[in-house]
């Protein structure tokens, strides 16, 4: 099967490497093409479908508030984004208490940048090696390798790069000039990639110590991806700033931003903002993804099957597992992109990184123990 489509007869700008499947319809854990080919789906559309597709659910859920309220900003208060609010602190880490409703990662962790510079008057920022923030200014200047897409003609702040996991390297770099750590608890785009819990720990002394803020961006891994809501929360360490968004809407575009009561009291009217942030819709399904994760269980699932995944998946290409919960990273012998060619030729779709050897897990939280079977014969099938 090709890898890509041609899109130069689309009306579309061309400017993603796309996957040769379209699909029409998803249901569950699985696509579907207009031909009824079925796809098991182990990467989400970049871990977006926390709940797969066509939840009853959070379809109810979008339903009901488009015939009752589609949109008004923030302007207006309204009682769905309180109670999105009020759900999300409360599954969140215990001591963030302050929620501020954004569309995407990237302007989630652009708005903890600023909430960060605001707060310390302070020049500086540490980013961890491999990171991903996002694309836009301040989030892509701490995003690894933006020199190649940057694209802007200046970066808005000093940043300095530790080695992934080197807890003396980053006990060095915070100095009194660093406004923020910013760091995912698991990177997702450099393949499911764990800091270690002394990596983290070493992270919040330091920051503490020189009053800097850290934040967790947890738009890949948090909402119970890592088998806990957040990895803050696996880990029992609180950042000052928790950035989440991806299936925190399970498919609808939101992202959110938590601090705690300290830096809420010093953040003014006017200080950040939005147009579409904190939307009815997005706010529904926040509220619903939330009940749905609860009423089932589901960090109970991921936990299991996780555990399942990791031991395994250790078959045919992958020599290792790495990540947590359902952000995993399958190390394989053979480049991770003939493994997904393999894998999509057995119906199962999974996803890159930016290690060309590792195939990344993005499952649903909702997937079965008959997934997993399918996966693991399928990985078993394959020479390495
Ligand atoms: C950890 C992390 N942060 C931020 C982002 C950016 O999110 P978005 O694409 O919604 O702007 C991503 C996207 O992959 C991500 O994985």
């Amino acid at each position: 099967m090709a890898r890509t489509t041609d899109l130069s007869s689309s009306a579309l700008l061309d400017v993603v490497e796309q996957v040769a499947l379209r699909p029409v319809r998803g249901e569950g854990a699985h696509l579907f093409t207009a031909a009824g080919e079925r796809y098991l789906d182990f990467y989400g559309g970049h871990a977006v479908a926390l709940l797969g597709y066509g939840h009853p659910a959070l379809v109810a859920a979008l339903d009901r508030q488009a015939r009752t309220l589609f949109f008004q900003s923030n302007i207006v208060p309204l009682d769905v984004r309180e109670r999105a609010a009020a759900s999300l602190v409360r599954f969140g880490p215990p001591g963030l208490s302050r929620a501020f409703f954004v569309n995407s990662g990237a302007e989630a962790n652009e708005n903890a940048l600023r909430i960060a510079f605001l707060a310390t008057g302070r020049p500086r920022v540490v980013a961890v090696e491999g990171a991903f923030h996002g694309r836009t200014a301040a989030a892509g200047a701490v995003t690894a390798g933006h020199e190649r897409w940057y694209g802007f003609p200046v970066e808005p702040f000093a940043v300095t790069w530790v080695p992934f996991d080197d807890a003396a390297a980053l006990e060095r770099a915070i100095t009194s000039e660093v406004a923020a750590v910013i760091l995912e608890p698991v990177q997702g785009v450099a393949g499911a990639r764990a800091l270690s819990r002394a990596f983290l720990e070493t992270a919040r002394t330091a920051t503490a110590a020189a009053g800097a803020i850290l934040i967790f961006d947890e738009v890949q891994c948090g909402m119970g991806r890592t088998g806990h809501p957040f990895a803050a929360q696996a880990h029992g360490i609180l950042p000052d700033v928790l950035t989440t968004a991806k299936g925190l809407g399970g498919g609808f575009p939101v992202g959110a931003v938590l601090v705690g009561e300290a830096l809420a009291a010093g953040i003014r009217k006017g200080d950040l903002g939005t147009t579409f942030g904190g939307g009815p819709l997005a706010m529904a399904l926040v509220e619903a993804v939330i009940a749905t994760i609860e009423a089932e269980g589901l960090l109970a699932r991921v936990r299991r099957l996780s555990a399942r995944l990791r031991s395994e998946c250790l078959v045919g290409p992958v020599t290792a597992v790495q990540g947590m919960g359902f952000l995993l990273g399958l190390r394989t012998v053979s480049p991770a992109k003939d493994v997904l060619a393999r894998l999509r030729g057995k119906g199962i779709l999974a996803g890159g990184s930016a290690d060309p050897h590792v195939v990344r897990l993005l499952p649903p939280l909702i997937l079965e123990d008959a997934h997993v079977d399918e996966l693991v014969a399928a990985l078993k099938e394959m020479q390495p």
